[in-house]
Order: C-alpha cells, then sequence, then structure tokens
C-alpha cells in the first residue's frame, strides 16, 4: 500500500511538472484539433534551416511531429488551420530569417525579440497580413527598409535596441492603423517624417536615445496631423532637440511626455496648463528656466539640471496625486513651501543640490507618510532632524547630509520599519517608478524608471533597478552633535550608514554589530572616543569602513575582518594601535582572540545558508511568475523588467558575498 501511495504521488507529480511545463510553452488548454497545412510546415522546417538555435529550443520543430500548430511558437488559426503567428522571442537564435516565410501567407503576428539576427529582409514589408511586428533586442545593423511602409495593417511596430543607424525611412502613408511605434535605443538621425504625425491612431512613440536632431517646435509640428488627438504617450528623451519648448498643449491626450536629455531652452508656454491628462513630464537635464505650471493629475515631475533659479511655488501643493517629485540641482533657493504638505501621495522626494534654506519642515514627518526616498543634500538647512520624521514607516532612503543641521541624532530612529526590516524581503518590492509603467494600451509601456543618485562607499552613483534594495541614512558634512543613539541599532536592513564629518561624541556604540546587513560604514571626523567595540566582528556584509580622524583609543579588535581595512580607515586615532596601525604598546596584555577561529567559521558558512536560501526563493519566485507570464502573453513585458531586476539584484548580492569571503579567506591564510 505504501509502494502504492508513492506511486500515485509521482504520478500526481509527473502530472504538475507537465502542466507546468505545458503552460510554460504556452500550450495551455486549447484544444488544437486542427491540421496544419503542409506547405506551411515545409516553409517552417526551411525557414528553421536557416536557423542556428541554442539547445535545441525549436525541439518540436520537426517533420516527424506533424502539428506544426502545436510547434514551440507556432499558432494556428482555429478555423482555417493557417499559421498565424510566429512566437520566437528570446530564443537567441542566430542566422538568416529565411524568405519562406512569405509561404505563411495568413502570418499576422511576427515576433523576434531578443534573438541575435542581423539583417532585416527587405521581403518583410511583403509580409502584407502582419498587424505586429517585434524585431526588438537583435543585432541589426544599416537601413530600416522602407518596404515596411507597405505593411498597412501593422497595429505595433518595434525595432528597439538594434544598432540601426538612419533617418527614419519610412513613409507612414500607408500605415493608419498604427498604434505603437518603438523605435528606442538606435542611432536615428534627421528628423521625425511628417507622415508619422497624420497616423490617426498613433498612441504611443518611443523615440528614447537617438540622435533625432532639429527643433522641438517642427518635431511637434511634424506630429500635429490627427495623431496630435490620439498620442498618449510620447518620449523623446536623449536626442538633440534644440530651441524653446513649443506650445505642447497641441498634443491634446497626452498622458506621458519625456523631453529628458535634450538641448531645450526657456520657459514652458503658459498654455501648457491645458494639458489636463498630464500625468508624467520629464523635462529634465535640459536649460530650462521656468517649469512651474499646473498640470493637475501629474503623478511624476522630473525637472532636474535645469536652472529654475527661483523658489518653490506654493502652487505645487494642488498636485494631490503627486508621488515622485525630482528638483535636484534647480538652482532652486528659499524655504520649502508649507503648500508641500498637500501632495500626500509622495512617494520620491529629491530637492537636493540646491540652496534651499530654513528647517526641514516638522509636517515632512506628520503628512507624506508615503515617503520611501527623502534626499535633501546639499542644501542650506539648518535646525534639528525633527522627530517626527520618525514617523515614516516606509522611507527607506534618508539622505540629508551637506547641510547646516545641528542638534542631536533623533534616537527615535529605530521606528523607521522598512530600514529595520532585513534586506531579502523587500528585494523584489520595487520601490517607485512601476506605477508609471501602467500599460495604458497593452503590454509594451513607455518605461519611465525611477533612479537616484546616492553617495555610497565613496561614490556618488546612480541607483535605478536596485533603488528598492538600498536602504541608507546619510547624515554626513553637518553640525550634529550627542552620542550615536542606540536605537539606530534596530534599523537591521540598514545597508550604507553615513554620519561622518559632524561633531558627534561619546563612543561607538557597541549594539552596532547588529545592524547585519551594513555594506558601508563612515563615522570619520567626529568626536568618538573609547575602543572598538569588540562586537564590531559580526559586521560580517562590510566592505567599507572609516574611523579615521576621531578620538579613539586602545587596540583595534583581532580576529575579525576589521584587519582587512586600509589603515586610512583608522588613521588620525592618537590612541589607537594593533593591525592595521601600529603595534601596542608591549605593556598591555595581548587580547584574547575569543573564539575567533570558531566565528571565523560560522561567518564563513552563513553566507552559504543565506546562498540557499536565495536560490529556493529565487526558484518559487521564479516559477510562480514565469509559469503564470507564459500563459499570459501581455505580461512579458513586466517580466523581463523583472528578470533585470533580478539579475540585478543576484549581481549585487553575489558581489557582497565575493568581498566578504574574499576577506575571510584572506584573514584565514
Ligand atoms: C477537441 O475537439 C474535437 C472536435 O473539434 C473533439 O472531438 C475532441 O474531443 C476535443 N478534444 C479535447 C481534448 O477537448
Ligand atoms: C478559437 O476558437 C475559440 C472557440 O473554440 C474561439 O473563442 C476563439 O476566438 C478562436 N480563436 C481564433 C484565433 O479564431
Ligand atoms: C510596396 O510599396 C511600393 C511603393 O512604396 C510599391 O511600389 C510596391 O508595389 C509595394 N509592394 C507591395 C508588395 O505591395
Ligand atoms: C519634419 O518633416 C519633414 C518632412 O517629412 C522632414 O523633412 C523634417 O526633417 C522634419 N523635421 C523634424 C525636426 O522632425
Ligand atoms: C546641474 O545642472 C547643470 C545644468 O543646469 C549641469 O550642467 C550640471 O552638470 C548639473 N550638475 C550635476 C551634478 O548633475
Ligand atoms: C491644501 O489642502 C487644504 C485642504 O484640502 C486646502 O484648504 C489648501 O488650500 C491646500 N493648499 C494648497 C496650497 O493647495
Ligand atoms: C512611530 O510611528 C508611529 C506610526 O507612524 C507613530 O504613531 C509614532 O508616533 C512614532 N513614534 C515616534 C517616537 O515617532
Ligand atoms: C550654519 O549655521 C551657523 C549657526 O548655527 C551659522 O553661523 C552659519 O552661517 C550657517 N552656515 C550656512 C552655510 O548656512
Ligand atoms: C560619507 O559622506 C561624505 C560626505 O558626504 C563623503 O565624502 C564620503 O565619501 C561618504 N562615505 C562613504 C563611505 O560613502
Ligand atoms: C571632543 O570631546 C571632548 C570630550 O570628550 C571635548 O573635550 C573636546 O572639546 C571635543 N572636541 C571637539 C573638537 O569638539
Ligand atoms: C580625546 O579623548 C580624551 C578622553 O578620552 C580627552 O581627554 C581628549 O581631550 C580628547 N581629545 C580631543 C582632541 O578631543
Ligand atoms: C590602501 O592600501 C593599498 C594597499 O593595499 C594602498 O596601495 C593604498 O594607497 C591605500 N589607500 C590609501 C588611500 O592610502
Amino acid at each position: 500500500m505504501r509502494g502504492g501511495g508513492l506511486h500515485f504521488h509521482f504520478h500526481l507529480w509527473l502530472v504538475f511538472l507537465f502542466a507546468l511545463t505545458a503552460a510554460s510553452f504556452g500550450l495551455g488548454v486549447e484544444n488544437q484539433s486542427v491540421r496544419c497545412i503542409a506547405a506551411e510546415r515545409r516553409a517552417l522546417l526551411d525557414f528553421k534551416k536557416r536557423l542556428t538555435v541554442v539547445e535545441n529550443r525549436l525541439v518540436s520543430w520537426t517533420s516527424e511531429e506533424e502539428e506544426c500548430c502545436n510547434w514551440i511558437g507556432v499558432g494556428c488559426d482555429n478555423s482555417t488551420g493557417h499559421v498565424v503567428k510566429l512566437d520566437l522571442d528570446a530564443m537567441f537564435t542566430t542566422g538568416e530569417i529565411g524568405s519562406s516565410l512569405l509561404e505563411l501567407k495568413h502570418l499576422s503576428y511576427l515576433d523576434l525579440f531578443s534573438n541575435h539576427f542581423h539583417k532585416i529582409p527587405d521581403f518583410i514589408g511583403s509580409l502584407s497580413e502582419l498587424t505586429y511586428l517585434d524585431l526588438s533586442g537583435n543585432s541589426f545593423t544599416g537601413f530600416i527598409p522602407h518596404q515596411l511602409g507597405n505593411l498597412s495593417r501593422l497595429l505595433c511596430l518595434d525595432f528597439s535596441r538594434n544598432s540601426l543607424s538612419s533617418f527614419i525611412p519610412i513613409s507612414f502613408d500607408n500605415m493608419p492603423a498604427l498604434q505603437r511605434i518603438n523605435f528606442e535605443g538606435n542611432n536615428l538621425e534627421g528628423g521625425i517624417p511628417k507622415s508619422l504625425g497624420n497616423i490617426c491612431n498613433l498612441k504611443e512613440l518611443n523615440l528614447n536615445d537617438n540622435k533625432i536632431s532639429g527643433s522641438l517646435g517642427v518635431v511637434i509640428k511634424n506630429l500635429s496631423g490627427c495623431a496630435k488627438d490620439s498620442l498618449e504617450a510620447l518620449n523623446l528623451a536623449r536626442n538633440r532637440l534644440t530651441e524653446a519648448l513649443p506650445d505642447l498643449s497641441i498634443l491634446s491626450s497626452l498622458r506621458k511626455l519625456s523631453l529628458s536629455g535634450n538641448q531645450l531652452e526657456g520657459p514652458l508656454p503658459v498654455s501648457n496648463g491645458k494639458m489636463s491628462q498630464l500625468v508624467l513630464l520629464d523635462v529634465s537635464s535640459n536649460s530650462l528656466h521656468d517649469c512651474w505650471n499646473k498640470y493637475m493629475i501629474l503623478t511624476a515631475i522630473n525637472l532636474e539640471n535645469n536652472d529654475l533659479s527661483g523658489i518653490i511655488p506654493n502652487s505645487l501643493g494642488s498636485l494631490q496625486t503627486l508621488e515622485s517629485l525630482r528638483l535636484r540641482n534647480t538652482s532652486l533657493y528659499g524655504e520649502i513651501p508649507q503648500s508641500l504638505e498637500n501632495c500626500t501621495a509622495l512617494k520620491l522626494q529629491d530637492l537636493g543640490d540646491n540652496k534651499l534654506t530654513g528647517i526641514i519642515p516638522p509636517w515632512i514627518g506628520e503628512r507624506l507618510n508615503g515617503l520611501n526616498v527623502l534626499r535633501l543634500r546639499s542644501n542650506e538647512f539648518h535646525g534639528n532632524i525633527p522627530s517626527t520624521l520618525c514617523r515614516q514607516q516606509l522611507l527607506q532612503v534618508l539622505d540629508l547630509s551637506l547641510n547646516n543641521i545641528s542638534g542631536d541624532i533623533p534616537s527615535c530612529l529605530n521606528n523607521l520599519t522598512a530600514m529595520a526590516h532585513l534586506g531579502s524581503s523587500m528585494a523584489l518590492i520595487p520601490l517607485v517608478g512601476i506605477t508609471y509603467t501602467v500599460d495604458f494600451i497593452g503590454a509594451i509601456g513607455i518605461n519611465f524608471h525611477e533612479h537616484l543618485l546616492v553617495v555610497w562607499k565613496g561614490f556618488e552613483r546612480e541607483y535605478g533597478n536596485t533603488l528598492g534594495l538600498l536602504k541608507s541614512i546619510d547624515l554626513s558634512c553637518n553640525k550634529l552633535s550627542g552620542k550615536i543613539p542606540r536605537e539606530l541599532a534596530s534599523l537591521q536592513g540598514l545597508i550604507n550608514l553615513n554620519l561622518s564629518r559632524n561633531m558627534l561624541r561619546g563612543s561607538i556604540i557597541r549594539e552596532i554589530s547588529q545592524l547585519k546587513s551594513l555594506d558601508s560604514l563612515d563615522l570619520s571626523t567626529n568626536n568618538l572616543s573609547g575602543e572598538i567595540p569588540e562586537s564590531m566582528s559580526e559586521l560580517s556584509f562590510l566592505s567599507m569602513l572609516d574611523f579615521s580622524n576621531n578620538n579613539l583609543s586602545g587596540k583595534i579588535p583581532s580576529s575579525t575582518q576589521l584587519q582587512s581595512f586600509n589603515a586610512t580607515s583608522y588613521s588620525g586615532n592618537p590612541g589607537l594601535c594593533g593591525e592595521p596601525l601600529r603595534k601596542c604598546p608591549g605593556g598591555e596584555p595581548p587580547k584574547m582572540p575569543n573564539n575567533g577561529g570558531n566565528e571565523g567559521d560560522e561567518g564563513l558558512f552563513e553566507p552559504l545558508w543565506f546562498f540557499i536560501g536565495m536560490i529556493i526563493e529565487f526558484l518559487i519566485g521564479f516559477w510562480g511568475i514565469f509559469g503564470s507570464l507564459m500563459i499570459n502573453r501581455s505580461w512579458r513585458y513586466k517580466y523581463f523588467q523583472l528578470v533585470s531586476k533580478l539579475t540585478d539584484w543576484i549581481k549585487l548580492t553575489m558581489a557582497l558575498m565575493m568581498v566578504k569571503l574574499q576577506r575571510k579567506l584572506r584573514l584565514k591564510e
């Protein structure tokens, strides 16, 4: 009976695995009773012959398997049996796109996303039934064939992320159905053909990261055929557009607009107040002077790296849906207006690198309860850190450095719940930005990724995908006095802590060893005294340490990784001795390396468990998500975003782990 039970379970598992596999290959539950058409099967086999397929991904494409409608990536029409869909996305195939595709006379969906094809064949313009064409993420070079302009049924055209170089050669006169065009990340030059503006269904145009040049006014003019009433998302970021901002309100349906990273000048014309649909506006990194206008339902506004030279207007307080406010490096002065307390939806507030004055208003903590990121770095704020900031339970990045802030570090910081939680649970939860990738017309949205400049390990870096992982407090370069509060030790998720260049006194709290996730700790240039606590050895993730220029004394605890840091990490503490500094005076009894060996082993063991746990978590997450994604194709883009996030996360984790392991190994020698 036992055996039978096992047997039964085994079968259940087989069924489960099969279902999983079937689901992941998109075969699903459909009844595929149609017989595929012999000529089309031959055409597919011929098409395959010209490909180099990795890992036998097209394993089902054989002459033995007659039902080509069941082949991986092939979809047929229910009633006629004609092949209507070819989806080879992420097959990493190389070779030639063979003209046998022309035999598939009813092909309406062709997706070659993320392969390694080099040449777009001219005959592609003859696949006249195509409604969906995705050639993104390949290695196409050279010109886009003008024959594409013959694909009059096309709804979606995606050429993004190739190395194409040319002007946009297509005439869109014969493509009235197009809704989405994505040419992101090529080397396209010149202007935008006027015929593009005559596509009356165009909802989304993405030309991010090309070399489009000319006056933005002319570009908008070229778009102002009937497309002006349909266009919902326009991304012209990182091109070479010049001159003053034109009246954009002519684009009456626009919801998302990015003009970031061009050479635009002057103010936003007042009539932009008419753009009542605008949700997201990114005009950062231009030479704009006055961008303050009323946009009623904005959720994200990015004006950074412009020269606004003024105060933050009160009217900003009317943007009650605002989630992301980025005003970094815009020459702003004056105080933070109280009206901002009405922006209760804010998740990210970056007012850094300006000349703002006054105190940090206590209402920031009281009213803006959803903040994930508060960055006020490099301004002229004075006064205390308001204790109301402790109410920010979602706060992950607090950067108040380079101001004139005085007083004590509030001891209620242990109330910052998000920082008190360990990293791994939060690791896959995107911080901000994801709310703007809402796909209002289907799978492919124009994504405006949230990013942030953070000083970590001594370098200012931009965090994009991994931003959600970062938990950081930077209070450096202020006039903070008093002791380091013990409560700080509760913030176990903290990865970066920088309290350097203040006037902190007292000793380094023993409890600091509880900050197990800490990767970078900078307490330099304060007035800290006493010994370095022995418990520091437990900070096994630490890869950057600076205790220099304090008044620390005694022996640097040995048998820990503390020895592996540069002597400069400890310099400027006249009373400090021991490796890596000078030897301690002979009189002092050598400290026992208490449990040194053991601790080392445990420390080495720990990442292994961490790693195993990570793999398990990854696999569970992967199957859960991957399975459902393959069934529901429209989730594809989110999936790839997720993968890149995961990859970033794994890279980050691995990097941290390697540093740690290397240090341990070095110490063992
Ligand atoms: C598939 O459809 C055919 C008729 O079209 C039917 O005879 C057969 O039972 C169906 N199979 C399944 C598994 O539903
Ligand atoms: C296939 O058939 C089902 C019903 O059997 C129908 O709902 C579906 O729309 C058909 N799909 C196509 C592409 O014809
Ligand atoms: C494609 O368009 C060109 C004109 O742009 C025309 O001469 C040619 O016949 C068209 N080809 C097909 C297959 O429709
Ligand atoms: C505007 O359209 C014309 C005609 O298609 C084109 O020659 C020109 O380059 C376009 N200019 C810009 C700036 O897009
Ligand atoms: C700040 O903005 C100006 C343009 O106003 C730009 O030239 C400069 O590079 C920016 N600085 C930083 C640090 O981003
Ligand atoms: C802030 O909100 C309050 C109450 O909703 C309102 O009375 C006040 O006018 C608002 N302030 C601004 C500047 O929008
Ligand atoms: C801690 O957070 C809770 C919830 O926001 C708040 O009610 C409480 O006042 C906070 N405590 C301190 C000391 O700030
Ligand atoms: C900083 O504050 C001190 C008084 O606390 C004041 O004397 C000094 O001028 C301030 N510095 C700046 C740059 O605001
Ligand atoms: C801490 O902050 C100071 C001043 O902002 C900076 O110079 C230093 O590099 C930071 N330390 C680390 C470890 O990032
Ligand atoms: C540092 O602290 C000591 C007392 O611990 C005090 O005597 C000294 O004045 C302080 N130095 C500075 C520069 O604040
Ligand atoms: C360093 O600390 C000692 C007490 O531990 C104190 O006497 C001395 O004044 C301090 N030195 C400085 C420069 O603050
Ligand atoms: C840190 O140590 C390395 C040798 O390991 C040395 O080359 C380097 O100059 C040191 N860094 C500083 C800032 O002194």
